[in-house]
């Protein structure tokens, strides 16, 4: 495995619900030995890093976002030997792996807070936020909308409230309290001394409270963030931490620490940080066949230090989140995206990728082209690379969440019992259609060419690290930017309609070069200082200038 502590600038990263990925003991429910069985798989598809969901003891009120025991494995899905042997498998293959860090709350059913609840002057009282009024901290949002009324949950024992920013059943923890503080840090440790790669961070913008505030990105937050990454640039160099933070690009560049005005400034919090708004602008732009949102969100995107990246993504495990659109935007993005009431939740749309394109191929093509070229790391949702689809009538994000479809054999060849949740099973989707194995065997399929655009992007860094500049190419219809190091140049081109397009571009230091399309060989005539061409629907070019 190469040993860069750069290595994730130009990774590609893979989201796996172990729950979902494969069964190995017929139980019907996916777990570690299952996931093991698979790396071959995620190897020949050329993924870098794989994220696994929750994989510890939890009631599973929030999949596994309420976690009951820190150190153990979910029995679900196996023990901490298979845990320790998938790490081993995966690096045997080149494959990183990175966990979830669920620092800002635990599960109802957790010890601390079956014990925090029981008394006012429990020794673990003071490990949740507890309040003999609900009335502190109103500034700050209620993110599960469809669920929750308030923050505050009255216990009836103490006759307190609990703070939860998520379900009831996750009180949120006291980073307060400073046992709490280096208790977490003990956590990623343990978890760290295994052998793992790093962490994505859950919901990192709540870990404190204060009044007056939204209380979200505090400074404190910030500070007890920056000595987690302390802990891991001492301990673990090489290892990274993912940020969660679903908020407007401005609010998340401190999240990366270093100098906002100096990028050369190693940054000193996160690594990476998902780059929540420009998600919803993507579908956005190829609804409508405009650029202009794209353009704008990436124009207020700050620039991040050297040692960071952004990590892009269409879609994981959640709702498709609207939170960073504005309200007008946000029913739009409904009218278009969730014609079914049923299809909404929160403020997203529980829909999987294939289904919000319409399955149309090429629409899924360019979405893809995209999350591919623009800046930052992408990550692809299990299943998305075989355009898997969903199914709204299973309870909360279930639905995008269902057994990977691997073959045409009953239980789709995730499991040989009842699956946990149903297979998808319809004309268009069912998985009698849409596999692993049936896409392996043809050449001209979705997954040939995910597997096709994830080498195409290793073999250019230029995507990884190369600056961007968005350009104008007359028409709003045409997404278009240049990514540059300095020894190399990529112009990426997309037609974010079904009509053809024209676009002129303006590349006086290119005057002379002949570009070619590094996804299929074709050379394009020589440029002048600009260059006009006629794209087709939805067509898209990843032009080398250099
Ligand atoms: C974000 C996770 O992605 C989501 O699945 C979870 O429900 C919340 N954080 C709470 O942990």
């Amino acid at each position: 495995m190469n040993t860069d502590v750069t290595w994730f600038k130009n990774a590609v990263f893979y989201e796996a619900h172990i729950r979902s990925f494969c069964d190995s003991n017929g139980d019907g429910k996916g777990d570690l030995p299952g996931l093991t069985s698979k790396l071959d798989y995620l190897q020949e598809l050329g993924i870098d890093c794989l994220w696994l969901l929750p994989m510890f003891p939890s009631p599973l009120n929030d999949d596994g976002y309420d976690i009951a025991d820190y150190h153990n494995i979910h029995p679900d899905y196996g023990t901490v030997e298979d845990f320790k042997t998938l790490i081993s498998e995966a690096h045997a293959r080149g494959i990183r792996v990175i966990a979830d860090l669920v620092l800002n709350h635990t599960s109802d059913q957790h010890p601390w807070f079956v014990e925090s609840r029981k008394s006012k002057d429990n020794p673990y009282r003071d490990y949740y936020v507890w309040s003999p009024t609900d009335q502190k901290y109103k500034d700050a949002r209620i993110i599960f909308v469809d669920t929750e009324r308030s923050n505050w949950t009255l216990d009836e024992t103490t006759g307190e409230y609990y703070w939860h920013r998520f379900y009831a059943s996750q009180p949120d923890l006291n980073y307060d309290n400073p046992v709490v503080a280096d208790t977490m840090i003990d956590v990623l440790k343990y978890w760290m001394d295994m052998g793992i790669d790093g962490f994505r961070a859950d919901a990192v913008p709540y870990l404190f409270e204060r009044e007056g505030t939204n209380c979200e990105n505090l400074p404190e937050t910030h500070a007890y963030l920056q000595r987690v990454r302390r802990v891991l640039d001492e301990d673990y160099p090489g290892a990274i931490l993912l940020g969660e933070a679903n908020q407007w690009p401005w609010d998340l560049r401190p999240y990366f620490g270093g100098d906002e005005n100096d990028p050369t400034v190693p940054g000193n919090e996160f690594h990476m940080a998902f780059h929540f708004p420009v998600m919803p602008r993507i579908f956005k732009a190829l609804k409508l066949g405009d650029a202009t949102d794209v353009l704008d969100i990436m124009s207020k995107t700050p620039s991040i230090p050297e040692n960071c990246q952004w990590c892009v993504f269409l879609r994981n495990h959640d709702e498709l989140t609207l939170e960073m659109v504005t309200t007008e935007d946000r029913q739009l993005m409904w009218n278009l995206y969730a014609p079914d009431e049923q299809m909404k939740l929160n403020l997203g749309i529980r829909r999987r990728l294939a289904p919000l394109l319409d399955n149309d191929r090429r629409k899924i093509e360019l979405a893809n082209s995209i999350l591919f070229t623009l800046p930052g790391a992408p990550i692809i949702y299990y299943g998305d690379e075989i355009g898997m689809g969903d199914n709204i009538s299973l309870f909360d994000r279930n639905g995008v969440r269902t057994p990977m479809q691997w073959n045409a054999e009953p239980g789709a060849g995730f499991s040989t019992a009842k699956p946990w949740a149903p297979v998808i099973d319809n004309n268009e989707y069912g998985y009698q259609k849409i596999n692993v194995a049936a896409q392996q065997a043809d050449p001209r399929s979705l997954w040939h060419l995910m597997k096709h655009f994830i080498a195409t992007r290793k073999a250019n860094p230029v995507l990884g690290w190369g600056s961007c500049e968005f350009l104008s190419p007359g028409n709003n219809a045409v997404l278009a930017y240049l990514r540059q190091t300095g020894d190399a140049a990529l112009l990426a081109v997309h037609n974010l309609t079904d009509r053809p397009q024209p676009a002129r571009f303006n590349l006086p230091d290119f005057a002379g070069v002949t570009p070619t399309d590094v996804l299929t060989g074709q050379e394009f005539s020589p440029l002048d200082s600009s260059a006009a061409l006629t794209l087709q629907p939805y067509q898209y070019l990843w032009l080398r200038l250099k």
